[in-house]
């Protein structure tokens, strides 16, 4: 298990870039996507760079696609445009398509580095001069080594930058290793750690929210905030993705990434600038204030029937639902619990993260008034892709007498216009890459930090407790968050658009 400490580890700022700009022109791009036969590609990428490519943001790429599989351009094109088709939310004409087809080229992994030199020089032609590239690692942790030495002796290093996806090493010292691995062949400034939460528009959201408004930010602190709870849970199961989640398991493939990383933004102190360097800054700070996790403050679950899917040990200790505590020491958030949550084949699929605010004194109400009968005040961001964002408090129930009950407010984004121009949480991120822009990106010092603070949950995991699926996790989740209360489910629906 981890031993190594981590060393004070210096990285070369990523590019600084004063500001972000939305309409700069983009440099043309080769984007070279690794693993593009993958179940991520297929779904995300492979839609998501069509509609990049259609949409005017990114006129100028082309795609070199590669995988495992031994296929041509034409039986790539095939399984792309079935991605689109399947997975894509923009559709496109015949034509569009034909546009997409004609800058998709496919070579096999398997035909060495110098076959996809030559590919990635032939889409440059293409292009003209100052041509950047994109390189995608869309493949499981275990073949990203080899990718990387693939891109070094095809010697497309220079003029790169290199996304990858999580997770970023499995404990500190693999995570250290693999950072050392990645730096001997690319700047810290060319390597994008991808985490799509970050991506979608209702995190970004938390930031414009919590900072562009004199409202809440005065009590966004210990003094007025009791709990907060990320709770993420899907209704979704393994999806094909076994051999993947066997050796994941929850804690690293979701809350490692991208709870702590939305945790983040929740918590963080302003930062100086909306810029790389002040964000990932006051991020980092975050993670070096997290107490260490205690076994004691974490539920593993394992739905009933997981061992018996394909793929999956008789005996698999691995968890599909993880519940659990922390704390941030430090000067806002010393003493206030943050409860996470996220498993599969639970009872909903929903992404949401409530504030809960300290109760006011009740003494004035007479008994059975009905106030804080319903739990605290409470501020409710839902992450879907149609955000929404509430905030509900006690007001008086018309009639005779002072009868409380809850009321909220509630806003949804999909009530402003604006709402066509949202980009998936991929093309946002895929985008901000090829521009340098690492504002939504995670950082090695983040990641470790995240490690350094995990090592006695992995060193000493509490067992997995069975749950049935459909349902919100084991019976010990209440216990966890004693004497509060889990949010979801919602005592009530949200008010749907009329
Ligand atoms: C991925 C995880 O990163 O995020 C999946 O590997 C999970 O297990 C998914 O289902 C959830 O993302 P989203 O955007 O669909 O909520």
């Amino acid at each position: 298990m981890a031993t190594k400490k981590p060393q004070t580890i210096s990285y070369p700022a990523p590019e600084s870039r004063p500001h972000r700009t939305d309409t700069e022109t983009l440099e043309p791009h080769v984007i070279v996507l690794f693993g593009a036969t993958g179940d991520l590609a297929k779904r995300k990428l492979i839609p998501g760079l069509a509609h990049l490519d259609q949409s005017e943001l990114a006129p100028n790429i082309e795609i070199v696609a590669t995988s495992l599989e031994d296929l041509n351009d034409d039986e790539f094109r095939k399984i792309a445009k079935s991605a689109i088709d399947s997975f894509g939310s923009h559709q496109l004409t015949t034509d569009q398509w034909d546009n997409f087809a004609r800058i998709l080229h496919y070579v096999p992994q398997g035909a060495g580095p110098e076959a996809l030199a030559e590919a990635v020089a032939r889409a440059e032609a293409n292009l003209g001069t100052d041509v950047r590239r994109l390189h995608y690692l869309s493949v499981p942790p275990k073949a990203a080594r080899a990718v990387i030495d693939m891109l070094r002796e095809a010697d497309l290093v220079e003029r790169s930058r290199v996304v990858m996806e999580k997770p970023f090493g499995t404990d500190l010292e693999s995570a250290i290793a693999l950072n050392d691995f990645l730096h001997e062949t690319f700047e810290e400034s060319q390597i994008f750690r991808i985490d799509h939460f970050l991506g979608k528009e209702a995190a970004q959201n938390i930031l414009a929210f919590r900072f562009a408004n004199g409202l809440f930010e005065p009590i966004w602190n210990r003094n007025f905030i009791d709990h907060i709870q990320i709770d993420i849970p899907e209704t979704l199961g393994l999806d094909e993705r076994a051999n993947f989640y066997e050796s994941t398991g929850a804690y690293k493939d979701m809350v490692v990434t991208h709870l702590f990383q939305v945790m983040a933004f929740v918590v963080m102190e302003p930062p100086t600038a909306l810029e790389p360097r002040a964000i990932s800054e006051e991020k980092n700070k975050v993670f070096r204030s997290m107490l260490p996790i205690k076994t004691s403050d974490v539920v593993r679950g394992q739905f009933a029937g997981y061992r018996n899917e394909k793929g999956v040990a008789k005996d698999s200790d691995t968890e599909t639902f993880i519940a659990l505590k922390v704390g941030i020491d430090n000067w806002r958030w010393a003493g206030v619990p943050i409860y996470l949550r996220t498993g599969k084949k639970m009872a909903e699929g929903i992404r949401i993260i409530s504030i809960a605010f300290k109760e006011a004194p009740r003494t004035m109400f007479p008994p059975g008034s009905g106030v804080g009968a319903e739990g605290p005040d409470h501020l409710t961001f839902d992450l879907a892709d149609a955000s929404k964002v509430s905030l509900s408090f006690y007001g008086k129930r018309p009639g005779p007498g002072m009868k409380l009950y809850k009321l909220s407010m509630q806003f949804s984004s999909q009530e402003i216009d604006t709402v066509v121009d949202v980009l998936e949480a991929y093309e946002r991120l895929i985008l901000d890459a090829m521009r340098g822009d690492h504002t939504l990106f995670t950082t090695a010092e983040g990641i470790e930090s995240l490690w350094e603070r995990s090592a006695e949950l992995l060193d000493d995991p509490p067992p997995v407790k069975l749950y049935q699926p459909g349902t919100w996790g084991p019976n010990a989740i209440h216990q966890l968050i004693a004497p509060n209360a889990w949010r979801l489910p919602f005592e009530r629906g949200w008010r749907e658009r009329r």
